[in-house]
């Protein structure tokens, strides 16, 4: 959460940081700031709200023409979403202006201190003790990076740090620790940001930087050194995608956009992976063959749609490989003493890398000797990085808070995963192989056919739009799907919103069932075991009044009378239908908000990239 970006360099740093911050927004829009360095001073303008907001104040109050500035977009944590405590703080002499993502934990002990010396702490947040703390420390080591250095070694939590200091206009300094912060290498320009998408339309050469690591950067060098001042090794790659990706490319929301892009996704994820035969290729994956083969059991960990990317994995994994998997919230997992061994294989699924909780879990997971495999779309985040192994899924960048496009590659990547698992293993799977390979190489088209039949979606949420409850059913990988529908709806449209497994109906959850409330329903193919039970909890719930919307595949015609809106599926085998049916209920969802007016890409009280715990 909270966006960061800092510049050097010959251009405007206003526009620099301003443009950054706008690719950046989806990581918090609590606040926005800028600090940029200019003849010997400091000038900051910010303000709550979002970005737009900050530029209508630079308009009003422009800043100085400057080479050197930084930014801040907010997810506020410490401190009322207010203009006050948005970033950039500035020391008392307002020499210094420290931007944070993160928390300091002990941040309420320093601040005491501070008061106690003296210090007039203007904000609530646990950042403005940087900015102090920093001045002070100046006063015996005079160096930026080295006063920087010394702060960070009284810190305790998490924290990506960016300052600039009036005294030097040509360095920007950032240290990192437990929170993501990545550098762009330009020509005569240099950029740090949270996210590659800050600076991808200036620099595609890319810096990852470790933990408890300082960045110095200036328009023509940039020095790495860890906490104590020692240099430190980096890696430095190249991004494969550019500014279009991070774009909205004629849509009018990036999730319409990422919705739409869900073919390629699934295809580029599925590339050069597996072929004809059902071969699975996973040339990065860096496991090998023999730990493979002693795994003995598989424990997912994520949060939120990448959660629900675990739960259909679950049953593909165990179906393919025959490996007991459990699924676990990465936020619960290592508060209750799981039972991890050198022959567990822990998955860690994530979007964007850098999930506080997801991260944490894998961290405990690998100090208690089991294996990690992060399933992962950022290249170089922190989870790849700290995992044992990494299979990347190939979206693309996903701007829309809401995750869609991700959410379907990370279930191709963990069958992939799963294939390969069993070809290593040589489970009866095997004979399989080649049909599976083809059912997922048929993914990419089917998918379009559902792109291609969006309206009559659209039309249910606007007949939905003043409902209170919406409820979403489903069984054996649509119960996950049935829970991605409810997320969607929750996060989007503000609506109450809940997914069961159709079977627990009965069990309690039909009590909710009243006159008119809508039950979407997913139905497995007709072939499938579940496919008539499902049918008889449609009818259990419009006999006690429900308006059922019901997603079933082409050609099912068993459905019809019980469905006051039917939702066509392509025919696709049971493992296969998340893909397609998850892809109507993101539709519905976009659309319920839109035309509720609210705001699709960036959901009240939400952040894209959740770096706190
Ligand atoms: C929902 C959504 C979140 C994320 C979750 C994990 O649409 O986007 O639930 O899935 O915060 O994020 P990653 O995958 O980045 O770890």
């Amino acid at each position: 959460m909270c966006g960061i970006v800092g510049y050097v360099g010959p251009q405007q740093a206003q526009n620099v940081v301003i443009e950054g911050l706008r690719r950046l927004e989806y990581r918090g829009y609590d606040s926005a700031g800028i600090a940029i360095v200019s003849d010997q001073a400091i000038q900051t303008r910010k303000k709550a709200g979002k970005l737009a907001n900050l530029e209508a104040e630079l308009v009003d109050s422009p800043i100085s023409p400057s080479h050197t500035g930084i930014g801040h977009t907010r997810w506020a944590t410490h401190g009322a979403p207010n203009d006050v405590n948005a970033h950039p703080h500035v020391s008392e002499d307002g020499t210094i202006a420290v931007i944070h993502n993160g928390i300091i934990e002990n941040f309420a002990m320093l601040r005491d201190k501070l008061i106690a010396e003296g210090v007039t702490l203007r904000s609530q947040t646990d950042t403005e003790v940087v900015a102090h703390l920093l001045s002070k420390q100046m006063k015996s080591t005079p160096g930026l990076a080295d006063a920087l250095r010394e702060v960070c070694q009284v810190l305790t939590g998490a924290f990506t740090l960016v300052v600039v200091h009036a005294d030097t206009p040509d360095v920007v300094v950032a240290a990192r620790r437990n929170s993501p912060l990545v550098v762009g290498r330009g020509d005569g320009e240099n950029f740090l940001a949270s996210d590659v998408a800050a600076f991808i339309a200036h620099t595609r050469n890319a810096i990852e930087l470790g933990q408890d690591q300082i960045v110095e950067i200036t328009p023509n060098s940039i020095e790495v050194t860890d906490f104590y001042g020692k240099p430190a090794e980096f890696t430095e790659y190249e991004v494969t995608w550019d500014a279009a990706a991070a774009e909205k490319g004629g849509f009018d929301l990036f999730m319409l956009k990422e919705i739409a892009e869900q073919p390629k996704a699934v295809a580029d994820t599925l590339l050069g992976r597996i072929d004809k035969s059902g071969k699975v290729t996973l040339a990065d994956l860096g496991l090998d063959d023999a730990f493979l083969k002693t795994i003995d059991k598989i424990i997912i960990t994520a949060c939120g749609t990448a959660y629900h990317s675990g739960l259909i994995a679950k049953y593909a994994i165990e179906h393919w490989t025959r490996i007991p998997c459990e699924v676990e919230l990465a936020s619960e997992f290592r508060y209750r003493d799981p039972i991890l061994t050198p022959t567990t294989l822990v998955v860690a699924i994530s979007q964007s890398g850098e999930t506080m909780d997801t991260l944490m879990a894998m961290r405990y997971a690998r100090e208690q000797g089991a294996k990690v495999l992060a399933i992962c779309n950022s290249n170089g985040s922190t989870i790849p990085r700290e995992s044992d192994a990494v299979i990347y899924t190939h979206a693309g960048p996903e701007i829309a808070v809401a995750s869609t496009k991700a959410f379907l590659t990370q279930i191709v990547a963990c069958y992939l995963f799963a294939m390969y698992l069993a070809q290593t293993r040589g489970t009866g799977y095997g004979k399989d192989a080649a049909t599976v390979a083809l059912e997922l190489s048929d993914m990419p088209s089917m998918i379009d056919l559902v792109l291609d039949t969006t309206e009559g979606v659209k039309a249910i949420a606007k007949e939905l739009i003043d409902k209170q409850s919406v409820l979403f059913l489903g069984r054996s990988v649509g119960f996950p799907v049935a829970l991605e529908g409810a997320l969607k709806l929750k996060e989007l449209a503000y609506m109450h919103a809940e997914g069961f497994a159709a079977g627990e109906l009965k069990h309690g959850p039909i009590a909710l069932i009243e006159d008119g409330i809508p039950v979407f329903v997913v139905v497995p193919p007709q072939d499938d075991e579940l496919h008539d039970k499902i049918v008889s909890n449609i009818q259990e719930v419009r006999a006690r009044g429900a308006l059922t919307i019901v997603l079933a595949e082409e050609g099912d015609e068993s459905i019809n009378e019980f469905s006051d809106h039917i939702i066509r599926l392509p025919k696709c085998p049971a493992l296969m239908q998340p893909l397609v049916a998850t892809v109507p209920l993101q539709i519905f969802s976009c659309e319920m908000a839109t035309v509720k007016g609210y705001d699709v890409d960036q959901p009240r009280n939400l952040a894209k990239s959740v770096t706190v715990e």
